[in-house]
């Protein structure tokens, strides 16, 4: 059978990370696509000439046209401008919207079949004008950043409380953005709640408070250390698991933005909630009982997408 085809929109810090990862995965045959010259070409060179050695087998290729994403069985986007320092995402959004555009136009074109991630900030208004302006199916276009949260939150609580980081797991619902919702009590170590274990005197009150927050500040945390762009290891694995649950119809449950159509008393909106991803792309949206903190909070966050969407039809009026 030949190699899937993944497709990166995107040759900045997290597409070549991204192919980094793919080519040492051997999820398919990449294509590096961006509008700068010699960028993607260079990163896919150079990938390719560490495959002796690392032992893949995975063509790359670099490239300015789209028609090279064409027939595509993923397509992971990153095209944008990432954060400065004093920049939050919303920041972005004059700007990234004219390259979601672009890119969904580009899509819609050559590659009108592939499983699309999202990963442009701000990500919940940015995966909603992709996929309309890609006119693909809802269940075909997601967003990352929800696998990329909580994996900070449970990497900061491994480190809390001296466990493996394999072991925590953490749940994460809402925006990508400052009213992300950290769910502690769906939140464990090895099926341990985290309010069990503060019981259990494991961790203290403050301290699981502090990581909450630390979690939702995370992304600016490493742009205030960079100061000339914004993450991008974690955030190209985050995907890089997403793409392989599509490709290998693992049907793994991961939280995501994805198109939320009734659930949680969201009527059409891309918002962070905990998915199943197979061979159907978002094959199911997973609907849990929130307290009336949990879902006020969810709630704000909501508000605050959907903020973010309105302004996005007022600056394009084609998605009005
Ligand atoms: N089409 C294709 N590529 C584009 C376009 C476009 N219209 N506009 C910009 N690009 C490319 C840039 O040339 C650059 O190579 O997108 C790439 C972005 O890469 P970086 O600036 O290194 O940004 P990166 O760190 O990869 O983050 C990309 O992901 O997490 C988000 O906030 C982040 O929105 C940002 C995006």
């Amino acid at each position: 059978m030949a190699r899937p085809k993944i497709a990166l929109v995107g040759a900045g810090q997290i597409g070549g990370t991204l192919a980094h990862l793919a080519a040492l995965k051997e999820l398919g045959d990449i294509v590096l696509f961006d509008i700068a010259e010699g960028i993607p070409q260079g990163k896919a060179l150079d990938i390719a000439q560490s495959g002796p050695s690392a032992g893949f087998d995975a063509i790359l290729k670099g490239a300015n046209a789209y028609e090279e994403i064409a027939g595509a069985d993923v397509c992971i986007v990153t095209a944008g401008v990432p954060r400065k320092p004093g920049m939050s995402r919303d920041d972005l959004l004059g700007i990234n919207l004219k390259v979601m555009k672009a890119v969904g136009e580009g899509i819609r074109t050559h590659a009108p079949d592939a499983f699309v991630i999202c990963i442009t900030n701000p990500l919940d208004a940015m995966v909603w004008a992709l996929r309309e302006f890609s006119g693909l199916p809802h269940e075909r276009v997601c967003g990352m950043a929800g696998v990329l949260d909580s994996a900070r939150f449970r990497h900061f609580l491994s480190v809390e409380l001296g466990v493996s980081m394999r072991d925590v797991t953490a749940f994460v619902l809402g925006g990508h953005g400052d009213t992300m919702v950290p769910l502690v009590r769906y939140s464990t170590v090895a099926g341990i709640p985290l309010p069990d274990l503060v019981t259990m005197g494991w961790l203290k009150q403050d301290r699981l408070d502090a990581i909450v927050q630390r979690t939702r500040d995370g992304g600016a945390e490493i742009v205030g250390l960079l100061k000339t762009g914004s993450a991008y290891y974690a955030p190209a694995q985050s995907a890089i698991e997403m793409a392989e649950a599509y490709l290998k119809d693992q049907k793994r449950v991961l939280p995501c933005a994805a198109h939320v159509q009734g659930a949680y008393g969201v009527d059409g909106l891309y918002v962070g909630v905990p998915t199943v991803i197979g061979a159907g792309g978002i094959e199911r949206v997973i609907e849990i009982a929130l307290s009336e903190e949990e879902k006020a909070m969810f709630d704000k966050s909501v508000a605050a997408v959907r903020g973010l969407v309105e302004a996005c039809k007022g600056i394009e009026p084609s998605l009005a």
